[in-house]
């Protein structure tokens, strides 16, 4: 008996804190949309800065291509000064990043900030990206594998189940973002693999279903190499998805391989 498609791969762009005016988001969203409205087969995820969602989503409005945000707070309401609570992503945003390396690394994001945030996420209907990944000294030091580990044991820490959860797992090896340098396929294939063993361990059956993202210089010349592997499903996709033309490349390969 075929056991069918377990998951779909999503593909998601990560604009960061791009582009600078409301004119560029929404044309960048309408490229992203024109792109992605054609193909089948894939989930397709941009992540605008949150000034730029309601209009965003706005633009997407009968587009396939989804809408995420960035991070949000796990508290629906309160004293947070800056943040972004999940009732509020409501009817604006479908997927959440979570725990992003440079959240991590300059606003102070912690293992146990991003368990509560997955949860909170799951719990408002919203598809958490939880974002895990080892640095460079980490790698050095051999201890990738503890790494991923931790952080992913601790992101999933605050779920009883997975099932209908809509979880999706980036691996983005922190010294790879932004560095032009992606990971070995192989390196990327075989964290891939821990993180699915884990996700099995504590969920069963479930993670076959959850899409596992590699990040980390994603281009459009490496796309197909990594979606090409048996437990990378889609990518999480940095500067090049500020580059309509890259990105739809990065899409179309995907769309090709699943
Ligand atoms: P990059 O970023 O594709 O520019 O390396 C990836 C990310 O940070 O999600």
């Amino acid at each position: 008996m075929s056991m069918g498609p377990m998951r779909r791969p999503v593909v998601a762009g990560n604009w960061k804190m791009n582009p600078p005016t409301l004119t560029e988001a929404v044309a960048l969203a309408r490229a992203v949309a024109d792109a992605g409205d054609a193909l089948d087969g894939i989930d397709t995820v941009i992540c605008p800065p949150a000034v730029w969602l309601g209009a965003v989503a706005h633009e997407l409005e009968g587009s396939r291509v989804a809408v995420g945000a960035q991070t949000m707070h796990f508290e629906e309401r309160g004293a947070y000064t800056g943040e972004i609570s999940p009732l509020m992503l409501a009817g604006l945003a479908t997927y959440v990043l979570l725990g992003h390396s440079e959240r991590r690394q300059y606003d102070g994001e912690t293992d146990e900030g991003v368990a509560r945030k997955v949860a909170s996420a799951v719990a408002h209907g919203l598809r958490p990206i939880a974002a895990i990944g080892e640095r460079l000294d980490e790698r050095r030091a051999g201890s990738t594998e503890a790494v991923i580990d931790r952080q992913l044991r601790a992101a999933l820490s605050g779920l009883d189940t997975i099932a209908g959860s809509g979880l999706v797992i980036a691996y983005e090896p922190v010294w790879a973002i932004g560095t032009g340098e992606a990971a070995e396929p192989s390196d990327a294939q075989s964290v891939a693999r821990q993180i699915r063993g884990i996700l099995h361990e504590r969920f069963g059956d479930d993670a076959a279903a959850v899409p596992i993202q590699y990040g980390g210089s994603v281009t459009a010349d490496n796309a197909a190499a990594f979606f090409a592997l048996p437990d990378v499903d889609g990518a999480l996709v940095g500067g090049a998805s500020l580059k309509p033309d890259q990105f739809a490349a990065i899409l179309a390969a995907a769309a090709a391989s699943a």
